[in-house]
């Protein structure tokens, strides 16, 4: 028996990252690794990162300074830490981060987290780096968590369906460090849903950076859309809860509409990115739809689903970007009544097209489109919330709140929603009527409190 070693793992950028940082850990896990919240303490520190802004690269960099002084520190004790960086720095990259940063291990792609064990091994002897895009796929080789593991990691769980990107978008580095568009077969996906539902999670996001170009492969043989892989899993005992993300409008099929009208499972909410409101720009952009493709296609599936709410991404100051390209993203965003959004100023990427695009647009323009949408949208999710006053909603809870005899949940649209109730109640799902509006959360009260029948379905 190997002596256990603790593991501290950091993720930075999107689900996805969430998700691969989770199966690092199982994978290491047999390895004699546990799990630990600082990296003070940790024999092995695994950076799993993110490159989509210069930001968010950057931070990477500062953090792996505070690592090289833990290390040193650590090293004066007689105590190895291994430092590793993992995630879409790490895949374009490469060996230029040891070069900045030497007191790095191990850099390791995203398509490579099964060959971890094995890296770990060679890094005691130098150093290690894999960014390939293997044959083989890395979900058959990943360990699955332990039916502890799961438990501890909570109601609602993260489930990767497809991975990669084909579609190019002129200022993304995703199609480089992800690769290209794969997606995992429906029986795979459906094993491991099953598996997380039999240990208590409830809710499950499908994610992949394109997650409804997915087409894995059904029993039938034939490659299976994500309304009916979506359609296969709402079947799953104990599976009360659907979600997907992220999601490209090109994408959106007529299966996949049709799955928000006919499966109650799945959450009456879309997160949609289409980082502008001009024709121009999205042309530039090579989103491959307009304006008013998009239009129709919120009305086609507010058709399907009258509940259906929208969250999406913006990117203010994309080269080219004029006044009058922002105010036509102001009115489209008015046009359709978000209930949220991210906004993002265009961060130049190398090896993107957009980056090497003229009229690149100043700072000090980017700083004040950036303020205004955030206003309009702030305004949009302030009117979305105070809706929800009055009504009741079926809520799943998920932890105990800070308060004591407090316990909080997500509403369908995924706003926290805090609720006096015995902590007995956490991992079901029970409705709730509001009766306050906080900037980001809601509060309620049990419709039900007395009830002794648990109610797993959605009303
Ligand atoms: N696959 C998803 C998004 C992946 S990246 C999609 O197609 O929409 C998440 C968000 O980051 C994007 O929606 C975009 O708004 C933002 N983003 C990506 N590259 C960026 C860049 N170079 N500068 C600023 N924001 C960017
Ligand atoms: Fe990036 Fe566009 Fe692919 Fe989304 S669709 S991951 S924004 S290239
Ligand atoms: Fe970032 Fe890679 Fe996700 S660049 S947003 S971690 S796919």
């Amino acid at each position: 028996m190997t002596r256990p070693r603790k593991l501290y793992v950091k993720s930075y950028g999107c689900q996805m990252n969430v998700y691969d940082s989770h199966r690092m850990a199982d994978t290491l896990a047999p390895e004699g690794f546990v799990e630990t919240g600082t990296p003070e303490d940790a024999d092995l520190v695994i950076l799993n990162t993110c490159h989509i802004r210069e930001n968010a690269t950057e931070k990477v960099y500062s953090e792996l300074g505070r690592l090289r002084e833990m290390k040193d520190a650590a090293a004066q004790e007689g105590r190895k830490v291994t430092v590793a960086v993992a995630g879409c720095v790490a895949q374009a990259e490469g060996k230029e981060i040891i070069r900045r940063a030497p007191t790095v291990d191990l850099v390791v792609g995203p398509q490579s987290y099964h060959h971890l064990p094995e890296m770990l091994a060679r890094a005691e002897q130098g150093k290690a780096i894999e960014t390939e895009f293997p044959i083989e796929t890395k979900f058959d080789k990943l360990a699955p968590p332990s039916r502890a593991t799961v438990k501890k990691r909570g109601v609602s769980s993260f489930v990767t369906v497809q991975e990669g990107c084909d579609k190019f978008c002129t200022f993304c580095v995703v199609p480089y460090t992800r690769g290209m568009e794969t997606s995992r077969p429906v029986e795979k996906i459906a094993e491991e849903v099953a598996r997380l539902a039999d240990a208590g999670v409830r809710e499950i996001t499908l994610i992949g950076q394109n997650v409804n170009a997915y087409h894995g492969e059904g029993k039938d043989g034939r490659d299976w859309t994500l309304g009916m892989l979506l359609h296969r899993l709402a079947e799953i005992p104990g599976v009360a809860r659907l979600r997907y993300t992220t999601s490209h409008p090109r994408d959106m099929d007529d299966s996949l509409i049709a799955a928000h009208r006919d499966l109650a499972a799945l959450m009456p909410q879309l997160h949609l990115p289409v980082q502008s409101g001009s024709d121009r720009i999205l042309d530039a952009m090579n989103r491959n739809h307009t304006r008013a493709d998009f239009l129709r296609l919120i009305n086609r599936l507010r058709a399907a689903q009258p509940k259906l709410a929208f969250t999406s991404d913006f990117i203010v100051g994309f080269p080219g970007e004029t006044e009058e390209d922002f105010q036509d993203t102001r009115r489209l965003v008015a046009e359709v009544g978000f209930s949220a959004a991210y906004t993002f100023k265009y961060s130049p990427r190398p090896g993107t097209p957009a980056a090497d695009m003229e009229q690149q647009v100043a700072e000090d323009d980017k700083n004040a489109r950036l303020q205004w949408l955030q206003c309009d949208i702030d305004r949009l999710q302030a009117d979305f919330l105070a809706k929800s006053r009055g009504t009741t909603m079926d809520v799943l809870f998920e932890k105990p709140g800070q308060r004591a005899g407090q316990i909080v949940g997500r509403s369908p649209y995924l706003n926290s929603v805090h609720v006096m109730a015995p902590h007995s109640l956490i991992g079901e799902i029970r409705p709730v009527a509001i009766t306050d509006v906080g900037t980001n959360t809601l509060f309620g009260t049990l419709v039900h409190p007395h009830a002794a029948e648990p109610m797993l379905a959605e009303a």
